[in-house]
């Protein structure tokens, strides 16, 4: 895990001034979430980065939790908050595994962009499903790696080597539902921008 947080604490400076790709399909999918939102909710997100999304969100609920592995992530993050008068908003270091949470004690988790550069996605799955209220929601947004294009594929390795590219999982969308079912999700909502990504709203048993 020490590699993962030097990697992206390197990258954080540089991750919070890139824009959007797609604001488009961005606002899109800030908006189904906000379907789902109620006042009252407690929301955690994993890998929030430099803490926009949970900024955008935190209105919308009642409190979120955003953590990250990278510290300096953080840092950028809780910047922001205050300078967006956010108070419902806090921002802890760690990950799914490091963090001391509550089972049961969210009704939502966020997990965006993010699934896709853990190394075991299977139990990150199973730990957001036992964080989460029975009836609560898991909202990930994920890179398809195997869907991308065989040459992308090739340089990710080179990438990595050289210190450019985190490490990254690679599954299908097949893949991803089987996982989200196996640990006892429903999918309740799911859209693709295009091939290599997909946004997907998982519902876990009430
Ligand atoms: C591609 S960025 C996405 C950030 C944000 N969710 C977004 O959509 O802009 C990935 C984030 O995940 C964090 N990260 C990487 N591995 C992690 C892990 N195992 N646990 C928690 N956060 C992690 C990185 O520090 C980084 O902030």
């Amino acid at each position: 895990m020490k590699s993962a947080q030097q990697f992206w604490d390197k990258a954080a400076s540089r991750y919070s001034r890139s824009p959007i790709k797609d604001e488009k399909s961005y606002q899109k999918k800030l908006e189904v979430t906000q379907q789902y939102f109620r006042p009252d909710w407690s929301v955690l997100e994993f890998g929030c980065g430099t803490g926009s999304t949970a900024i955008i969100h935190a209105p919308h609920v009642k409190h979120i939790l955003a953590t990250d592995v990278s510290s300096k992530m953080l840092e950028i993050a809780e910047q922001k908050a205050r300078d967006a008068g956010v108070e419902n908003a806090s921002f802890q270091q760690g990950t799914l595994d490091s963090l001391e949470l509550e089972p049961e004690s969210f009704d939502a988790v966020l997990g965006l962009n993010i699934l896709h550069l853990l190394e075991d996605v299977e139990s990150a799955i199973a730990r957001v499903n036992q964080l989460l209220k029975p009836g609560g929601v898991f909202v990930s947004n994920t890179a398809l790696i195997a869907e991308m294009k065989f040459y992308w594929r090739l340089l990710i390795p080179i990438m990595q080597r050289l210190g450019l590219a985190p490490h990254v999982s690679v599954f299908s969308k097949q893949a991803l539902v089987s996982m989200l079912s196996d640990a006892g999700f429903s999918i309740d909502y799911e859209w693709q921008p295009g091939s290599e990504w997909v946004y997907i709203v998982a519902r876990k048993s009430a």
